[in-house]
């Protein structure tokens, strides 16, 4: 019986060795381990063995069927490495490849995304506020007086409800500090609404990046200073800042930032690209009023606040002369911003 197994184990493996196909293989299987190959029909004749014969040639038993399904497998797997290797063997796999289109950020979010990193390196966190808003958080609560032509229904979108959408992101100065106690140093980023005809300088929405820093004893020569920083970290060091005064309802004293630089076509023209100024005192007491505290004491607390507009300031520095191209999802413009 023993040498019978072993010749069986024998021929097995031979056979499966040279079997040079998966139906080769197949038949192999059933010849030996199949109902009626040789390996069970070995084992039925276990039943006719003596008792102490029967744990001895049981155990071969087992062995001869553990080699030969241990044969099977690794020539199957054998077999299906040679078949993948034959399928590749047409393909060049030193061609180049068909390459991805890789797509990018929108220009604006692109100029966006430099502008805030460069706030934060100053400290600034993000802030935000909602795009519909009251007409307290738009204009009240910056002291725009009710007869302020912003406030006209020919220049601002108001909804039946009597909100409105914001005209700038100066609401996101009260929003923060309606909600926190200073000192505070934020930008918000975001879109701003208005009742312009759409041409090739004016969108009905566009964006701007607003700015607020108060704190005890902040003066002007930190908003000249973190002005100054900002946009010749943007534009370059040989980037000139100047400061005139202008007017808005919500700072006193107030200015318009205007610059010269080689990165926005470095003509000899000031361009006017940010307005900015000292936090009203009438600002604050509209906060304090509304938060029912005087966290906001203008006498103790001081801060500057800026604006400016992220799509005429991506134009300038890219050349761009119709701010309706930002807005058009046109992949051949989109895809000179990478
Ligand atoms: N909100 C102004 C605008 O939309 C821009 C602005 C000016 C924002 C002065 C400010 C500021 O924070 O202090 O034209």
């Amino acid at each position: 019986m023993e040498s019978q197994l072993e010749q069986i184990r024998a021929e097995a493996l031979a056979e499966i060795d040279a079997a040079a196909d998966e139906a080769a293989l197949e038949a192999a299987r059933v010849k030996y381990l199949g109902r009626s190959g040789s390996v069970s029909l070995a084992s039925e004749g276990m039943k006719t063995l003596s008792k102490e014969e029967k744990p001895r040639i049981g155990k071969l038993l087992n062995e001869v069927r553990q080699s030969v399904t241990g044969a099977l497998d690794s020539r199957k797997a054998a077999l299906e490495a040679q078949r993948d290797t034959a399928a590749f063997a047409d393909i060049d796999v030193t061609l180049p490849g068909t390459p991805v289109r890789i797509g990018a950020l929108h220009p604006i979010t692109q100029l966006q995304d430099r502008a805030i990193q460069i706030f934060r390196r100053m400290g600034f966190v993000l802030a935000d506020g909602p795009d519909i808003e009251t007409e307290f958080h738009c204009f009240d609560a910056l002291n725009t007086p009710a007869d302020h032509p912003a406030r006209n229904e020919q220049d601002t979108f108001y909804l039946a409800d009597g909100r409105l959408l914001r005209t700038h992101t100066s609401t996101i100065q009260i929003r923060t500090m309606e909600s926190q106690p200073p000192p505070v140093r934020i930008i918000g980023p975001g879109a701003a609404y208005r009742r312009d005809e759409v041409d090739a300088t004016h969108l009905a929405q566009f964006n701007q990046m607003e700015g607020l820093y108060v704190d005890e004893q902040v003066t002007v020569a930190d908003l000249k200073g973190t002005c100054e920083f900002f946009f010749r970290e943007l534009l370059g060091k040989d980037a000139r800042v100047r400061f005139r005064p202008h007017f808005f309802p919500f700072t006193e004293p107030s200015f318009e930032i205007d610059i010269k630089a080689g990165a926005l076509g470095g003509g000899e023209k000031w361009l006017e690209l940010a307005g900015c100024g000292m936090v009203d005192p009438a600002v604050f007491e509209s906060v304090n009023k509304r938060r029912g505290d005087d966290a906001y004491d203008p006498e103790r607390i001081s801060g500057f606040a800026f604006g400016f507009g992220l799509d005429r300031l991506a134009m300038i520095m890219s050349g761009v002369t119709d701010i309706r191209l930002f807005t058009e999802n046109d992949v051949r413009f989109l895809s000179q911003f990478r």
